[in-house]
């Protein structure tokens, strides 16, 4: 489902570039769990943006499901990103002036989808993150916990078969952060294919084959 070859990814750097990915060759097939673990500055954001389609590489190869992406126009990379990918950030991106519904179907309303459906599937994905009750809440009125169950609602609502997740419990308590996880893994079981990235090994052990990044390269694990 996905192929990186030999991706590069160098930032410019005033005095000099920065080297963030060093050559990464990864394949992760349809419907696994997989988990890249790393320090901060090991370049696990950047790979998420790559692998997510926000940015590309400076080379090397990117295949999602049959297509080519690390050089693709932005427009083709913006319509993947849409239809293929639901992401997941550690500061749960909500718009604090959109109750948790409206958040919900924001991104649907971006795609052009009807109010109707846009509306149902907004709603069967609070219920299926147990979030039901509080659609009407706004993100203030939301625990920690509660807010990213609400962007992992706003993050499958369109069904997408792939599910970044950027440290998702990086703010959150352990019994949120447990909750979380326990989320990721229904949705893996749902059929989604779900890449978590985290520094935290615990988190990590929660998924069929854990990666380690260090400095820009990947070390494949079990
Ligand atoms: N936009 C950028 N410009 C320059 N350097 C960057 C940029 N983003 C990240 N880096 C550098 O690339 C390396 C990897 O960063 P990042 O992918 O954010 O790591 P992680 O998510 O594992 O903490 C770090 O050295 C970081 O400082
Ligand atoms: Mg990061």
């Amino acid at each position: 489902m996905i192929t990186l070859q030999g991706i590069r990814k160098v930032y410019p750097a005033g005095s000099g570039a920065v080297c963030a990915l060093r050559g990464i060759d990864l394949e992760i097939a349809e419907g696994e769990f997989v988990s890249i673990v790393g320090r901060s500055g090991s370049g696990k954001s950047t790979l998420m943006n790559i692998l997510g389609c926000l940015d590309t590489p400076t080379s090397g190869e990117y295949i999602l499901r049959g297509q080519s992406l690390a050089h693709a126009p932005a427009g083709v990379r913006a319509e993947i990103r849409n239809r293929e990918i639901g992401f997941i950030f550690q500061g749960y991106n909500l718009a604090p002036r959109l109750s948790a519904l409206e958040n919900v179907e924001l991104p649907l309303m971006f795609r052009g989808m009807p109010r109707g459906e846009r509306h149902r599937l907004a709603k069967s994905a609070l219920e299926a993150v147990g979030l039901g009750e509080r659609m009407q809440h706004y993100p203030a009125q939301l625990s920690g916990g509660q807010q990213q169950r609400v962007a992992i609602a706003r993050a499958i609502a369109a069904h997408p078969p792939v599910i970044l997740a950027d440290e998702p419990t990086g703010s959150l308590d352990r019994s949120a952060a447990e909750d979380c996880l326990a989320l990721l893994g229904d949705l893996n079981r749902l059929g989604h294919t779900v890449i978590l990235i985290t520094h935290d090994a615990a988190s990590a052990a929660r998924a069929d084959r854990i990666l380690t990044i260090e400095d820009g390269v990947l070390r494949t694990g079990t």
